[in-house]
């Protein structure tokens, strides 16, 4: 059989996130992964610059990731965890609260990342009433900030072309400005020198709201869908301060941060906060089965255990919460990520990689670059009344080049497998250096 597959219509998939006639114009199908690579339907081979998106942290189709979910499917299927359990499921969460710092020893499982943020938002506000503290209903969010797109994420996140179409979404909800400012950080190699400041946005609506309405604060440590926002120095440690200060819950959204894509197992690791509670998903089972996790601090598990034994202390879940077959990969991910050392792996490369994706600087309409760990932004100047349209330019000649990058609008994002080396992260940004060259 030729490496071609024949898709005989395009139309009945309506795809998301997409540009659904563009795209199926000129559709680009990928049919087969393997470690870096995809490989196209047109028997090309793709070097994945985005891991998939921002999820398959040690490549594709690893060996024993597949064998375990091969061997799960066949053993259990399925069981549920509505007043049943299956082993693996607290096995799994002892592994990943014991990989977690601090005290978030707790875990909830979810199928998404946007599962995880609805999740952690709802355990903030049913904390608080647990405790006495029912009128702690507001929620703050971050303006460019991407919780996924469920009600309670869109709501707190900060992306305006996401949220308009669908209402006014939930009452009681306020947002932090961002952090990129251009004139002060562009091009800043790392995290921002300029900018912790910026968190002092919270006093301003703590002084609005009052604290007492206020339950909790939700960022992405490095906001990735919006374009790679890398924090300011300074800038996290200061939200905690406030935070605790206040009363407010901290929440960070780890879908992308998460599994070692800033160069160690998780942002709290790598910043050295500790949060109230932290959003998974994504690399956890390395995006080859959904499955998402929250993780909660001691004290805010505990406030929920009071009451008669026998009552359901949080009434919240999902069918397929901790599913065997998805815990069964995120087990087999977690050890393959240990193993491998490659929840650390990214501090090791990050410099090479910096020095890399900053010798982008100077080419033809790039404005900005930014990087953290193993992630990248490069922003182009936007063209005249055409706001995306160079970034999707770019995205279409990376693919016919061999290589899979991202764009939202006209920023481009990069955040290979964890599994990269030096002389592929030479390709990918050489490729990608010549389509911004010849770009008319
Ligand atoms: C920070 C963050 N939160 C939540 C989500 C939503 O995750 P999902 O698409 O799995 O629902 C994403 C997805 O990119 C994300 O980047």
């Amino acid at each position: 059989m030729s490496e071609r597959q024949s898709v005989s219509d395009l139309d009945a998939f309506w795809m998301p996130f997409t540009a659904n006639r563009d795209f199926k114009s000129a559709p680009r199908l990928l049919t087969r992964a393997a470690g870096l690579y995809y490989f196209s339907d047109d028997g090309r081979r793709i070097l994945d610059g985005t891991s998939g998106l921002w999820c398959v942290n040690a490549g594709h189709c690893r060996e024993p990731i597949v064998r375990a979910v091969q061997a799960k499917v066949a053993e259990l299927d399925f069981a549920p965890t509505f007043q049943m359990g299956h082993p693996d499921a607290f096995l799994l969460a002892s592994r990943l609260a014991a990989l977690m710092p601090g005290d978030l020893n707790h875990v909830f499982f979810t199928n998404s990342g946007s599962e995880a943020v609805d999740t952690a938002l709802k355990i903030a506000l049913a904390y608080h009433r647990q405790r006495g503290e029912g009128q702690r209903v507001r929620l703050i969010g971050r303006e460019r900030g991407y919780h996924g797109v469920g009600f309670g994420g869109l709501s707190v996140g900060g992306i305006a072309g996401n949220r308009k179409a669908f209402g006014p979404l939930l009452p009681g909800v306020d947002h932090l400005r961002h952090t990129h400012v251009p004139e002060r950080n562009a091009f800043s190699r790392g995290q921002p020198d300029w900018g912790a400041h910026l968190a002092d946005d919270l006093e301003r609506l703590v002084t609005l709201h009052d604290a007492s309405t206020i339950a909790a604060v939700i960022v992405e440590p490095l906001a990735g869908s919006a374009g790679v926002l890398v924090p300011p120095k300074g800038y996290l440690e200061r939200l905690r301060e406030i935070c605790d200060k206040y009363g407010i819950l901290l929440i960070f959204d780890e879908v992308i941060c998460g599994f070692g894509r800033l160069g160690a197992p998780f942002a709290a690791s790598c910043f050295g906060i500790i949060p109230d509670i932290v959003t998974t998903a994504k690399g956890l089972t390395n995006g080859t089965i959904p499955m998402g996790a929250v993780f909660v601090r001691d004290a805010l598990y505990d406030a929920f255990m009071t009451g008669p034994g026998e009552a359901i202390e949080f009434a919240h879940g999902y069918t397929y919460s901790g599913h065997p077959v998805a815990t069964a990969a995120a087990l087999a991910a977690l050890d393959l990520y240990l193993e491998e050392d490659l929840l650390t792996r990214g501090a090791s490369l990050a410099a090479y990689w910096e020095d890399a994706v900053h010798s982008l600087k100077g080419l033809p309409n790039v404005i900005d670059i930014r990087n953290l760990g193993l992630v990248a932004g490069i922003e182009l100047s936007p063209r005249p009344d055409a706001q995306g349209a160079r970034g999707r330019e770019v995205l279409i000649r990376c693919f016919e080049a061999g290589l899979l990058i991202r764009a939202t609008g006209d920023i481009i994002a990069l955040s290979p497998p964890l599994i990269i080396s030096r002389p592929e992260i030479d390709t990918l940004i050489g490729g990608l250096a010549n389509v911004l060259k010849a770009l008319p």
